[in-house]
C-alpha cells in the first residue's frame, strides 16, 4: 500500500490538540459578524496570511485574539463539533483535547458557557459514530499560580467531565515548578497530568515537569535530544512525547521538516506520538502531519504503524480499550 493510504486507513488517537486551535478562519469571521466583534482582518485570506509566526509568542498573540469571537454556548458547541467531524474523516477514533479555561474566564465567559457546549458536541459524536473523546483542562503558564488555583476551583462542579490537567502558553520564563502546588492539588482530586515542556524551553523543563508535576506525558519534548541522560530516562520509563511536526515548523522550533528530529527520538526507543496541536493555525490536521513526515523524512511503513500504535499506548484509555485498538 502507498504510505498515504496507510496513513488514512490506520485508526489513530490524537493526544495533543488545543480545541481553541481548531478555530478555522471561516468560523472566526462568521462568529465575529454574529457578535459584532471587530477583528484586524477584512477577509478570510487576511486571516490566513497573518499566520506567519517567528516563535511561540507570535502565534499565541493571534490564538488568543482569535478565541475572542467565542462567546456563547453554541459557539463552543460548533467549534467542538467541527473538530470531531474532522476526526471522523481522519480516522482519529479517540482524542484527548486540551481547552484553556482562562482564555475565556479572563474575558468574563465562564465554565457554565463553554463546558455544556463542548460536552454536547462530544456526546453527539459519541452517539452518532462512536467517537471517543475526553478533555484536558490546561492552565495558562504566563498567568499566576493564584489564577490557576482559581481556575481549578471554578472547575469543581465540572470535574466528572475533565480527565486531566495540562500546562500550556508561553514556556520560556514560566517553568513547570511554578505550578507544582496546583498539580499536586489536581492529583489529589483524581486528575491525570500532562504538561508542555521542551518545545521552546530547555531539557531542564522536561525534568521539572517529570519531577515537580508528576506528569504522565510530555507535550512536545523535542528538546530532550539535548540531554542524553534525559533521553535514556524517557526511553526506560516509556514516557510518552506528544510531538507536533507542523506546529514545530510553523513556530520555528526547526527550520524545515527535513530537519525534524522525530526519527531520532523514535530510533532512541522513546514512546513518540504524532499530533496536530493547533491545526487551523499550523496548516493541517492529524493526517496532514503524518503526510508531512512521509513527504520529508525517510520514514518507513513500519514506523508509521508504530506511531499510530503509540498513540493508543500513550493515551488515558484503560487496558481493555487499548487492547481493542492494538
Ligand atoms: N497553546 C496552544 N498551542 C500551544 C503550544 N504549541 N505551545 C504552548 N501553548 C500553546
Ligand atoms: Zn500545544
Amino acid at each position: 500500500t502507498p504510505i498515504a493510504e496507510l496513513i488514512n486507513s490506520l485508526p489513530k488517537a490524537e493526544l495533543h490538540l488545543h480545541i481553541e486551535g481548531t478555530l478555522e478562519p471561516e468560523l472566526m469571521m462568521s462568529l465575529a459578524t454574529k457578535h459584532d466583534i471587530a477583528l484586524p482582518y477584512s477577509t478570510i485570506d487576511d486571516v490566513r496570511s497573518a499566520y506567519n509566526f517567528d516563535n511561540l509568542q507570535s502565534f499565541l498573540d493571534l490564538y488568543y485574539l482569535g478565541a475572542s469571537v467565542l462567546r456563547d454556548e453554541d459557539d463552543f458547541y460548533r467549534l467542538m463539533w467541527d473538530y470531531l467531524c474532522k476526526c471522523k474523516e481522519d480516522n482519529v477514533v479517540h482524542v484527548e483535547m486540551m481547552f484553556d479555561p482562562q482564555t475565556h474566564t479572563e474575558r468574563g465567559i465562564g465554565f457554565e458557557v463553554f463546558m455544556p457546549g463542548f460536552t454536547r458536541a462530544m456526546h453527539q459524536a459519541e452517539q452518532e459514530w462512536g467517537q471517543s473523546s475526553l478533555l484536558i483542562m490546561s492552565f495558562l503558564r504566563h498567568l499566576s499560580e493564584d489564577s490557576a488555583f482559581e481556575t481549578l476551583d471554578a472547575a469543581m462542579p465540572y470535574l466528572p467531565m475533565i480527565a486531566a490537567v495540562g500546562l500550556d502558553s508561553s514556556e520560556l520564563g514560566n517553568p513547570p515548578e511554578k505550578f507544582a502546588r496546583v498539580f499536586a492539588k489536581s492529583k489529589s482530586l483524581g486528575l491525570l497530568r500532562v504538561a508542555h515542556a521542551g518545545e521552546e524551553g530547555p531539557a531542564e523543563y522536561i525534568w521539572s515537569a517529570l519531577n515537580e508535576l508528576d506528569v504522565h506525558r510530555i507535550d512536545h519534548g523535542v528538546r530532550s535530544v539535548e540531554d542524553t541522560q534525559l533521553m535514556t530516562h524517557l526511553a526506560s520509563k516509556q514516557m510518552p512525547l506528544t510531538v507536533c511536526p507542523l506546529s514545530n515548523i510553523k513556530l520555528c522550533v526547526f527550520d524545515k521538516m527535513v530537519d525534524h528530529n522525530i526519527l531520532t527520538l523514535l530510533d532512541a526507543g522513546l514512546l513518540v506520538t504524532v499530533n496536530a496541536d493547533d491545526p487551523s493555525y499550523f496548516g493541517g490536521y492529524l493526517n496532514d502531519n503524518y503526510r508531512a513526515l512521509a513527504a520529508n523524512l525517510p520514514i518507513t511503513h513500519e514506523q508509521v504503524r508504530t506511531l499510530a500504535e503509540n498513540s493508543f499506548k500513550a493515551s488515558f484509555l484503560d487496558d481493555v480499550q487499548k487492547a481493542h485498538w492494538l
